[in-house]
């Protein structure tokens, strides 16, 4: 069969499922995007988007109706790949991860099945799950053999929000197969769009692959962040001593400070290797640490906006705070809020501020609102503001001219620069705007 006969139903129209979908119909396969949300396959099947990711409505435009097939549930025995990309989030009380959607989509997946059929597993999963839950499941419920009457593998997704279809193509693809078989099933797919594709000698290396890198950047970004804490209270600013380590020294690469870690992903992976950790008795304590760190630095942002307003002797319930940046990042840019620490910062004030506004050019006014918050344009938001702060990096907060804006704000405005967005050496020279960021007080 030759790669245009196949077809793949991707299982989960979020951001990873429809982003791969839209990416496979564009290379000439022809799909069918699968979700259980009726809203989102009713809009899909209108040729709209429901959350903002660069080029997926023109794709969706090109190819939805033609080689580009939505539905609520499948209905029929056509497809000959299943790639599984629903959320596997963790308990929130427990921090362990969830597998109820992996688990339905791959059940729903069971009466469709046939002899030659290959499952792909996309989602983030504990190591072990892909070959001793999923791929036993089938066998049982269906008296395939893995391997042989269908095959089966993990391939994790690995792109950024705001970047998917370009990383779609570019970035390597790491495949973790079952077999040789089921290497060659795995390949024919996913080379239809990316050449590097890097195979790992099973699944199981493939499934901790993607909790290692993601780890990997939670620690980096959290050790980032303690550093900055210490700079604060040495009255020392991080982003000179971080710059100043990396300037043409290349064993470093020391990340910048944040306001903290958000996301749904880097949010919930180094969970899973805590877990898998326990099982095997290996303290975990630099993970865990790293994720404490990256889920606490939000309110210590928070715990300094309160005291510099109380040192300037401001009421501050009648103080108003202009946020810029909901997104849990600003860069590439998105409009997904998902444990943006944005939120925790907005969650700590509002009890103290009844004057809280924001912004964010990616995110709609809505999901702003529903926090609690104002939302105004940025030069509005300056106006009378006594503390402003950026939480993102999104293209729109650069350049902009915050001495201009500063002209119309209180006085002193508080200004936290999260991510050393502007110059602080000419905001300083305004007399009125009191320059601060993560990792200088
Ligand atoms: N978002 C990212 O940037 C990113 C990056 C890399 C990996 N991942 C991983 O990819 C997976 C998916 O993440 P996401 O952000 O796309 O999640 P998401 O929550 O945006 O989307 C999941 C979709 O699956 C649907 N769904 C749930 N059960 C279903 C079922 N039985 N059949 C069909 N659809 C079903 C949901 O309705 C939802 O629309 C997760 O494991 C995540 O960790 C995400």
């Amino acid at each position: 069969m030759g790669k245009n006969n196949d077809k793949v139903c991707v299982l989960g129209m979020g951001f990873i499922g429809l982003t791969l979908a839209a990416t496979l119909a564009e290379a000439g396969v022809k799909v069918l995007g699968v979700d259980v949300v009726e809203d989102v396959i009713t809009t899909l099947k209108k040729k709209k988007i429901y959350f903002y990711e660069p080029g997926l409505e023109r794709l969706l435009k090109k190819h939805a109706g033609r080689n580009l097939e939505f539905s609520l549930g499948i209905f029929d025995k056509s497809c000959n790949y299943y790639i599984i990309c629903v959320g596997t989030p963790i308990d929130p009380d427990t921090n362990k991860p969830k597998l109820q959607y992996i688990e339905s989509a791959a059940k729903s997946i069971l009466p469709y099945l046939k002899k030659g059929d290959t499952v792909i597993l996309r989602s983030t999963v504990p190591m072990g799950i892909s070959r001793n839950f999923i791929a036993r499941m089938i066998e049982s419920d269906t008296g395939l053999k893995s391997g042989k009457d269908f095959f089966f593998g993990f391939v994790p997704e690995r792109t950024v929000e705001g970047n998917a279809l370009y990383e779609q193509k570019f970035i390597p693809q790491i495949v973790g197969a079952l077999n040789k078989e089921s290497a060659k099933k795995i390949d024919r797919l996913f080379s239809t769009f990316n050449r590097q594709l890097l195979h790992v000698p099973d699944i199981e290396h493939a499934e901790l692959c993607k909790i290692i890198d993601n780890t990997y950047r939670d620690v980096t970004f959290a050790y980032a962040n303690q550093m900055a804490m210490i700079c604060e209270e040495l009255g020392l600013d991080f982003n000179i001593i971080r710059q100043t380590c990396n300037n043409n020294y290349q064993r470093n690469n020391i990340p910048a400070a944040s306001p903290g870690v958000g996301g749904a992903c880097l949010t919930k992976d180094p969970y899973i290797l805590v877990d898998l950790c326990k099982k095997l008795n290996i303290h975990a304590e630099l993970i865990k640490s790293a994720r404490e760190i990256n889920e606490t630095t939000v309110f210590h942002l928070a715990k300094k906006v309160l005291n510099r307003l109380t040192a300037l002797g401001k009421n501050i319930c009648a103080s108003k705070i202009f946020i810029m940046g909901f997104a849990f990042k600003g860069e590439p840019e998105t409009s997904d809020m998902r444990f943006s620490t944005t939120i925790d910062l907005v969650n700590y004030l509002k009890p103290f501020c009844s004057r809280l506004y924001g912004y964010d050019a990616a995110v709609n006014a809505e999901s702003i609102e529903a926090l609690g918050v104002r939302t105004s344009s940025i030069e509005e938001g300056f106006k009378e503001a006594d503390v402003v702060i950026v939480m993102n990096s999104h293209k729109n907060h650069k350049n902009l001219n915050i001495k201009k804006l500063a002209k119309v704000a209180g006085n002193p405005l508080i200004f936290i620069d999260c991510w050393n967005l502007y110059n602080k050496q000419e905001i300083a020279k305004s007399g009125n705007i009191i320059y601060s960021s993560v990792g200088l007080y």
